[in-house]
């Protein structure tokens, strides 16, 4: 496939609020929560998954998502998603003011029977109505095929399966279907052949958008073969934490910090702050009291007219 200009817009999809806190043990508060979403927007930041109308016993840590959805203050031009995997979900989701969810399932049952208790066909059986009733809400829908590159409990993951499941997510009415990397073992080859296999099935690549996890190193050679084919959304983590309590192994989200780091340079256009990113991945690393490894958040930008780091604390 030829390669295309990076010409159009990029999207940097954060799902730090969600994905990153999710399976940290470290209880964070309410009104640290809303801060960090609030500096995710300050940094210009306008897709942020903002949390998970999960069962609380499920995920601990976003069993204050009802709370946070209603207090939450909406900046303008930013979208906040939920996860949702429910109608017990979406009602919670619709009463707390949420305007747009993301469903999850898998590419293997192996993983979505330990994740959400229900196998690959009964979570599309339970999505249906979901996705119905949140159409017919006027809300924007995404759908997740976690494991697309690999599964921690049944191994290697065909590209044909990931793009299989991802059709029959489609089919009950999505906006955009996002191929995870959930324990960070793909590479660029595998992310060429799922985008292949989607163009095949004659999915629109705008309605596509991957989810690395940086576990083994890989995720921005992940990114840039995606771009080389078309892909322009992208979701990562500000401070780089994340991963899925029923994953094991899984390491932090792909940094939004590095992500926007590698854009600008490239100069690909994007909307985001460096600054203000490494602004929150600062605040919530502190929240969570750890040190901020991620490459970027320890080395800063830099200042191609300078020479010098940029963006450090
Ligand atoms: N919100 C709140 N509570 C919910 C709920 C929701 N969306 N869905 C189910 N529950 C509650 C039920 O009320 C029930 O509570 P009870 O025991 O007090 O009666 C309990 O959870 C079990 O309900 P059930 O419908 O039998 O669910 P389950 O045990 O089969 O679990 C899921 C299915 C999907 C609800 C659960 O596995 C889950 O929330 N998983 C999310 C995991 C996740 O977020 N992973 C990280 C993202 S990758
Ligand atoms: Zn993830």
């Amino acid at each position: 496939m030829a390669d295309r200009p990076p010409s159009e817009r990029v999207r940097v999809y954060e799902v730090g609020p969600r994905d990153g806190l999710q399976n940290e043990p470290t209880p964070i508060s309410l009104a640290t929560k809303l801060r960090y979403l609030e500096l995710l927007a300050d940094a210009g930041l306008t897709e942020i998954e903002a949390t998970s109308f999960v069962a609380p016993a499920a995920i601990p840590q976003l069993a204050d998502a009802d709370e946070l959805m209603a207090t939450l203050p909406r900046r303008p031009g930013v979208r906040y998603p939920v996860l949702v995997p429910n109608l017990q979900g979406l009602a919670r989701a619709e009463a707390a003011g949420a305007e747009a969810i993301a469903v999850f399932t898998a590419a293997t049952d192996a993983f979505t029977t330990r994740n959400i208790r229900m196998t690959v066909d009964e979570s599309l059986t339970t999505f249906a109505p979901v996705l119905a009733r949140a159409g017919e809400l006027g809300w924007w829908r995404r759908g997740y095929v976690s494991t697309a590159f690999g599964c921690p409990y049944s191994g290697a993951v065909s590209a044909e399966r990931a793009v299989d499941v991802a059709m029959r997510l489609l089919g009950l009415g999505l906006e955009e279907v996002c191929f995870g990397d959930t324990i960070g073992v793909g590479v660029p080859p595998q992310v060429r052949a799922i985008v292949a296999g989607a163009e095949d099935a004659g999915i629109p690549l705008d309605k596509v958008a991957f989810h690395f996890h940086d576990t083994r190193g890989t995720a921005l050679a992940n990114v840039a073969a995606a771009m080389s084919v078309g892909i322009r959304c992208f979701d990562s983590s500000t401070g780089g934490a994340g991963g899925c309590p029923y994953a094991p192994g899984a390491a932090g989200n792909l940094a939004t910090e590095d992500l926007v780091y590698l854009l600008d340079a490239i100069g690909l256009e994007h909307g985001v702050d460096l600054d203000g990113v490494l602004r929150a991945a600062r605040f919530i690393a502190d929240a969570l009291g750890k040190p901020l490894t991620t490459k970027v958040g320890q080395a800063g930008g830099w200042d191609a007219a300078t020479g010098q780091p940029t963006g450090r604390a």
